[in-house]
Formats: C-alpha cells, structure tokens, sequence
C-alpha cells in the first residue's frame, strides 16, 4: 500500500491517478474526503497534518510514503510525519522538496525543505527528494490580471527559472515510489528550458494573440501582496527570497532528471501552454498557490 500525502493538489491528483493505472494500491491522505473521487484500488483516509494522531492510523500497512506539505506550518507538520513514518516502519518516503532546498538552501523555505528531508532520510531506509523548480502551474495566478487588464505583475524578472510541468513532477514521483533503486540522492526537477518571467509573459501573449504586458514589481510590494492573501510576513519573504535565488545549480538552468527518471524527454512550456491555453480566455478561476 501506498499512501499519498496531499493527493488533492497540483502534483498529488496526476499522481494519484498514474499510480492507479500502473495497478498500484493508493491511500490518499485529505482533510476532506469527498474531494477524492472513488476508484478501483483508491482508499481514503481522512485526517490533518495539523494533528498527527490522525497520520498514525492511515500509516497502518503502508509500506511506501509519497509526503508534502506547504506553508509557515510545513516544517512543524512534516517532522511529526517523520517520527510517525519511523514508527509504523515504512520502507520508502518520496518527498516533495523544492530546489530552494539545494545548499545553500534559500530563504527560510528552503531551509524548512532540507531540514525535513534530513529528518525523512534518518526516518526510513529508503528516502528520495525530489526538488522541483517552479511548477509551470504558478502561471495560472496571472489569469485574474490578465483578464482585468491584460497585465502581468511580478517580480524578479530578470532570474531565469527553468520551469517544470507538474504531470513530470507527478511520474518522475510514480516512478521513485514504485521502482526500486532510485533512492539516496535528490532529483532536481526542471523543464528543459530557463525563460525569465517576461519571457513567459512572450510566450503567452503569442499564444494568445493578444498583447500582454509585463510590469517588474518591487519584492516588497510583492511581500505585502502575499502578506494581504493572508500568509505570515516571515514565511512571504522567504519565498520570495527563494524566488530570487535560481542560480545555475538551483532552478535556473535545465537539468535532465525528468528524463532519466521517466525515460522521456521534460515538457516544454509550449506545449504546457497549448494543453492548458483555454484557462486565459475563461473567467479567472478560483485558485490555491
Ligand atoms: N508551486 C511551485 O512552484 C513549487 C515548486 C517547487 C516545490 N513546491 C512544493 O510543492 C508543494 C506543494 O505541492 P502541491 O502543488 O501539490 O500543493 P497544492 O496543490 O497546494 O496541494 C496541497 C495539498 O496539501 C494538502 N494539505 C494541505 N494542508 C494539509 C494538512 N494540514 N493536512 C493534510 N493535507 C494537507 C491538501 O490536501 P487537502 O486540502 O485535500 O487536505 C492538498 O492535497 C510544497 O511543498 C511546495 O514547497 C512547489
């Protein structure tokens, strides 16, 4: 048995569904059932990172562990998996890390990230870390200005990031969770090119055939931006701070780890683009980061 940590989101959801059609047995883990629709070899087990005594039972019988978790409490939530993890004895964690973690990790996520994978790897015999750039996805938040006003607001926009489709995230985390031997080392998950944030907004105003205009924010406004979404001002600046950070070693050049782990080449932001254009000339729809 398998069980899927944040199986409802961006990366757990391909995920999920890529385990079941390789036949594999998958427990996904949600605060609320009926997000999950039922399927042959689904389980269901509701609980809350927030309270970990809700983790232990759905860790009954588990032998594999994909884990994620995000925000200020991520840390604290991904420690007490760990113990729990060490418990209940399972072999394998695959863990959704991120390349701010690479060291020096950046900002205090990055830091957060490596510290969990430090605690997976000494939870558990076999532990992967899987570090994404930039998921191709974050773009999706532009559609509200986008479609006010035909604007895109970031900042910066100088840093190359060589941005990666979340289904790569979710195979190359299928393949780590189900094949054995890929364990010990972290993965750095990329797409196969590095675009600046007014390069994506290029792409994007081509495909659309319409002129979009990028406008460079100062990080603090950026900061308070998240800050007025509601996230704690420590834990806005440092992602912003990881934001700022891709260097060549750490999201800002393409890596081919999305092909050694699947066997095919990374998605590229065209073809991303194409499979997901219809959500820029619809309604914004409502979104989680
Ligand atoms: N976005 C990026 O560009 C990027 C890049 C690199 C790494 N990452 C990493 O990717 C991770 C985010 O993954 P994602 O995109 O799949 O997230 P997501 O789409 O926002 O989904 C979050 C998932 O976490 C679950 N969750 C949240 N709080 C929970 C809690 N208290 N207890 C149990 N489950 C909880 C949610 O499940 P329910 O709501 O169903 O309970 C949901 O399935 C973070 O660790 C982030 O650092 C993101």
């Amino acid at each position: 048995m398998i069980l899927i940590i944040g199986a409802t989101g961006t990366i757990g959801r391909p995920l999920v569904a890529r385990l079941l059609q390789g036949g594999h047995h998958v427990r996904a883990f949600t605060r609320d059932a009926s997000r999950l629709t039922p399927a042959p070899g689904l389980e269901v087990a509701e609980g809350d990172l927030d309270r970990p005594e809700t983790l232990a039972p759905a860790l009954d019988g588990v032998h594999t562990v994909f884990v994620l978790s995000f925000g200020p409490d991520a840390l604290t939530q991904e420690l007490a998996a760990a113990e729990l993890v060490a418990a209940a004895g399972v072999r394998r964690v695959v863990k959704l890390s991120s390349v701010a973690a690479i060291e020096p990790a950046a900002g205090c996520y990055g830091v957060d990230h490596a510290k969990a994978e430090a605690a997976f790897a000494a939870a558990v015999p076999e532990f992967t870390a899987l570090r994404p750039s930039g998921f191709m996805t974050n773009i999706l938040q532009w559609q509200s200005t986008i479609a006010a006003s035909g604007t895109v607001y970031q900042c910066h926009g100088d840093v190359p990031r060589a941005v990666v489709a979340p289904a790569d995230v979710a195979e190359a985390a299928a393949v780590c969770l189900t094949r054995p031997g890929l364990h010990g080392r972290p993965y750095q998950l990329t797409g196969p090119e590095a675009l600046t944030s007014p390069q994506l907004v290029a792409r994007l105003s081509a495909a659309l055939g319409r002129p979009l205009r990028y406008v460079e924010t100062a990080p603090r406004d950026a900061v308070a931006g998240m800050v007025g979404a509601g996230l704690p001002p420590a834990f806005a600046q440092g992602l912003l701070d990881a934001l700022a950070a891709p260097e060549p070693t750490r999201g800002g050049r393409p890596t081919l780890a999305v092909r050694h782990l699947t066997g095919r080449p990374a998605t590229t932001f065209d073809t991303w683009l194409t499979r997901n254009l219809a959500a820029f000339r619809t309604a914004p729809l409502p979104l989680t980061l």
